[in-house]
């Protein structure tokens, strides 16, 4: 096994606590509408090291209209705690409502959905674009935190574009009004995913408040990378989205490089089937064999790219269309092992690329 880097141990903090609820790590996976459901949740816990997984964003007025497709993204088990909801929308009274719908139901925390830059969600007043308006914005998270009793959270941009930084302002306001940490992905709603993340940008908004934890956001992939983040910003937490899809291991390695200095290396080829394996099984069980087939395409492609396997066996992944294919595909996949030929040896590092083009999609 290779030695890890050697990248000093970050300087001792108190633990993260969102309000009354002590998280058990500072590192947390970050919402990714389409991944972040049940049975990915379900591994990366197993795997260990996550101090708190949220849903993909959840439309707030499908939720109190009782939605079926909404309501199952909120859908949650006993293994998968604490748990958080993300919900959006723009008017007060419909996020008050899914809010208390949701504390209801048994969730630990609600996350406000302040950084989507997906046109349709701007243009109905949510997401990024709450970022734009002052008063509305502020008076909507005050609705939502007077209404429940568990802690809510915000997670929002830098602002709006570069002229319009205003992630400060608004962590400063929210914090008077009761959010309980603030989580902010360093880029603007005008950079979409382009660029780097601005940790300075982050660090002024680490200066703008005086007790609450706030959460660093953007291109963590490695300890070396969450090390950046924690010295240049100063943050509380970490939230980790394409970083834990290209590598689940990556809060187990948090972790333990926080306890002890050192880390164990991400997952190998055998420990990713295995891995993969027990997420299509928990897809399966909620979904029968040929939906899930069919839903596990999207993660069943960075797994299969992160384990190295031939394309040819990658894509008749892609046409499995029920458990029988899938075994088959898979009892292939375990034979032909990865492309190096090396199965238990640290596989390279993936990189998951950004959604390009206009900010249309996530
Ligand atoms: C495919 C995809 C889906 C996303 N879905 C959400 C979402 O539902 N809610 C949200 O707040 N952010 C969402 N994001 C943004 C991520 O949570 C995160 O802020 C961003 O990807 C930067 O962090 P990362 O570099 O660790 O991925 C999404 C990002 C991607 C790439």
């Amino acid at each position: 096994m290779p030695v890890p880097p050697d990248i000093p141990k970050p300087s001792p903090r108190p633990p993260l606590r969102y309000g009354p609820l002590t998280l058990a790590s500072r590192y947390l996976l970050s919402p990714l509408a389409g991944y972040t459901n049940r049975p990915f949740r379900r591994v990366v816990r197993e795997v260990g090291g996550v101090g708190l997984c949220t849903t993909d964003l959840v439309n707030a007025r499908g939720l109190i209209a009782g939605s079926e497709k909404t309501v199952r993204l909120t859908e949650t088990c006993p293994e998968d705690s604490p748990f958080a909801v993300q919900i959006f929308g723009s008017e007060g009274w419909v996020m008050r409502d899914a809010a208390q719908l949701l504390e209801g139901r048994g969730v630990h925390s609600i996350d406000i959905n302040m950084g989507c830059p997906v046109n349709r969600v701007t243009k109905s007043g949510a997401g990024a674009s709450m970022m734009c308006r002052t008063d509305s914005t502020i008076d909507l998270v005050r609705t939502v935190v007077e209404a429940v009793k568990i802690p809510v959270t915000v997670k929002m941009r830098l602002g709006w574009d570069s002229h319009q930084i205003t992630a400060p302002f608004f962590a400063r306001e929210f914090e008077q009004v009761g959010v309980a940490a603030v989580a902010i992905h360093g880029r603007t709603r005008e950079q979409g995913f382009k660029g780097v993340v601005d940790r300075t940008g982050i660090r002024r908004v680490v200066e703008a408040v005086e007790r609450i934890p706030i959460i660093g956001n953007g291109d963590v992939r490695t300890v070396a990378d969450a090390a950046r983040m924690l010295d240049d910003t100063g943050c509380h937490g970490i939230s980790i989205g394409r970083g834990a899809l290209a590598n689940p291991w990556i809060f187990r390695q948090l972790v333990e490089w926080e306890d002890t200095g050192t880390y164990g290396p991400p997952g190998n080829f055998d420990e990713r089937l295995d891995l993969l394996r027990r997420q299509f099984g928990y897809l399966e069980a909620l979904h029968g064999d040929q939906s899930a087939a069919i839903l596990f395409r999207k993660q069943g492609h960075w797994y299969l790219k992160a384990m190295q396997v031939r394309a040819w066996l990658r894509n008749q992944f892609q046409q499995a269309t029920c458990r029988a294919e899938v075994d088959d595909v898979l009892a292939r996949i375990a034979e032909e092992g990865p492309m190096s030929g090396d199965r238990t040896g640290v596989l390279p590092e993936l990189s998951i690329p950004v959604p390009s083009g206009p900010v249309d999609k996530w």
